[in-house]
């Protein structure tokens, strides 16, 4: 019956959660990278050792009732002692690249280039230095959300002269690290930074704004945050150091509820649209998506909200904005139904009811150990082909791929069956945009290289290849068996039939 619905052009997804109803063994490009990640805050501990400064997420766990369990992450996997362990684990997996991020207040603990704290810089040269010396290359992300609370204080990301304090901090990782460093993201993931940030609350600063004006300001500081950069180190380090520089967003994939619906296909589009070309349409093509303009900036003045919320960009914003990224990193977990949302046109003014959809899910999707995430191979496929349809076919680094569950014990956690089912699917969709489709894929990163502080979840989602034990002096990171079926799809290079 389903396959009969998918004939029918209901469902462009399978029983089996895939594309096709196959699975695609073979290779990947000879050339293609493997990867794992980890962020700063969500590892590394020492929250307040050798001169790092405060940063939004230190001042928001210290804040009761902010995360599960009121955990933190001062302590962490304390990967700011253990990271000569943590590259053991990225050798044994095989991997050719680690992507880790660098804490901004561990290097400016005021945020300026004023006080520069060069314990922290120590830090991060060691942690290369041991890389490069097992054969691991770095994959450096500027700002995985740690920013130093002293620039928070005055106004963070809604204030414009943030910009300029990461175009400093930028400059000083291209100078001290780039001699070592060729790959360089700037910010992860801006929409779940302004939107559980600045809307909805639930990540650091924490402003609950509807999600309204805020969020919009301060995803437009952001976009003008990275093009700085970007131009930064094109103009200054390009020459000489000849690496490359982009960005890391992240979307679900957003099917349509019912594909012979039209309404629905226009929902999942606009949903797409709201997701990723909110920052990917400015970076491809200079500006906001016509759909959020029309839904935030005219639609909200049809409706006598207030004036636009979405602000513009000057001519000159949108010529330094474009093409400022040599390569697209996308971050990716799961799809969703999507469907039109027209019960509330005209309520507040927020993110959500800007979007107007409402999202669904199949009963039939195996789930995980966070309530937003569906285990669904096919969407891999299909958000790599709408990237590749909807922009200037972009080299795309995979930059997050992964899946939680909340284990009883340490023994289930480490048979994680279901952990390896997901990698290995979603990995084989890949296989089949590159293989069949044409997408230009040239990396992949698995989330995480361990178990860690997942941010307003705390230590009960688990995402790791590695079981981490928190209760031990070290933090003994043990292998799950993900692990080993993710190292045995390196060391193939995909999957032998
Ligand atoms: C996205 C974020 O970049 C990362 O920090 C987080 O832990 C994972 N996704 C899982 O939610």
């Amino acid at each position: 019956f389903l396959v009969l619905l998918n004939i029918l052009g209901v469902f462009t997804y399978y029983p089996d959660g895939s594309s096709d109803g196959k699975f695609l063994y073979g290779k990947f490009p000879d050339d293609f990278i493997w990867s794992s990640a980890t962020s700063s805050y969500q590892i590394e501990g020492a929250w307040d050792v050798d001169g790092k400064g405060e940063s939004i997420w230190d001042r928001f766990v210290h804040t009761s009732g902010k995360v599960y369990n009121n955990d933190t992450g001062d302590v962490a996997c304390e990967s700011y002692y253990n990271y000569k362990t943590d590259v053991q684990l990225l050798k044994e997996l095989g991997v050719s690249h680690y992507r880790f991020s660098v804490s901004w207040p561990r290097v400016l603990p005021n945020g300026t280039i004023n006080d520069i704290n060069e314990k922290g810089i120590t830090y991060y040269n060691n942690l290369i230095d041991e890389l490069l010396a097992n054969d691991i290359k770095p994959m450096l992300t500027l700002y995985h959300w740690d920013l130093p609370q002293k620039l928070e204080d005055h106004g963070g990301w809604l204030n414009e002269t943030t910009n300029d304090h990461f175009n400093d901090y930028a400059r000083l990782c291209f100078q001290r690290f780039g001699d070592r460093v060729s790959l360089w993201i700037t910010f992860n993931e801006p929409w779940i930074i302004v939107r559980h940030g600045y809307g909805y609350g639930i990540f650091a600063p924490g402003y609950s704004d509807a999600p309204g004006t805020k969020t919009y300001i301060a995803g437009h500081n952001l976009l003008k945050a990275h093009a700085k950069a970007w131009h930064t180190y094109d103009d200054e380090f390009r020459a000489t150091q000849k690496g490359t520089i982009g960005i890391t967003l992240n979307t679900g994939w957003s099917e349509p509820r019912n594909a012979s619906i039209p309404s629905d296909v226009e929902a999942a589009e606009r949903a797409m649209q709201f997701d990723f070309g909110w920052f990917a349409h400015p970076i491809y093509y200079g500006d906001y998506p016509d759909v959020m303009k029309w839904q935030v900036g005219n639609k909200s003045e049809a409706q006598n909200l207030t004036e636009s919320r979405l602000p513009k960009f000057t001519p000159a914003e949108i010529e330094s904005i474009k093409g400022t990224s040599d390569f697209m990193g996308l971050n990716f977990y799961g799809a969703g139904l999507t469907f039109n949302d027209d019960n509330n046109p005209v309520g507040p003014p927020g993110y959500d009811n800007d979007k107007a959809t409402a999202g669904a899910i199949d009963p039939a999707w195996p789930v995980s150990g966070s309530d937003w995430l569906k285990v669904t191979p096919f969407g891999m496929r299909s958000v790599l082909n709408w990237i590749y349809t909807t922009y200037p076919n972009p080299p795309i680094y995979v930059t997050e791929n992964g899946v939680s569950d909340r284990p009883s014990s340490k023994e289930n956690g480490i048979s994680d069956e279901a952990r390896t089912f997901y990698y290995r699917h979603y990995i084989d969709e890949m296989l089949k945009a590159i293989k069949l489709d044409g997408v230009n894929v040239v990396g992949y990163t698995a989330w995480s290289l361990m178990d860690n502080f997942e941010w307003a979840s705390g230590y009960r989602e688990r995402f790791g290849l590695h079981w981490v034990d928190y209760d031990s002096p070290n933090k003994t990171r043990t292998a799950k068996d993900s692990a080993k079926a993710y190292s045995k799809i390196i060391a193939d290079n995909g999957f032998i039939d």
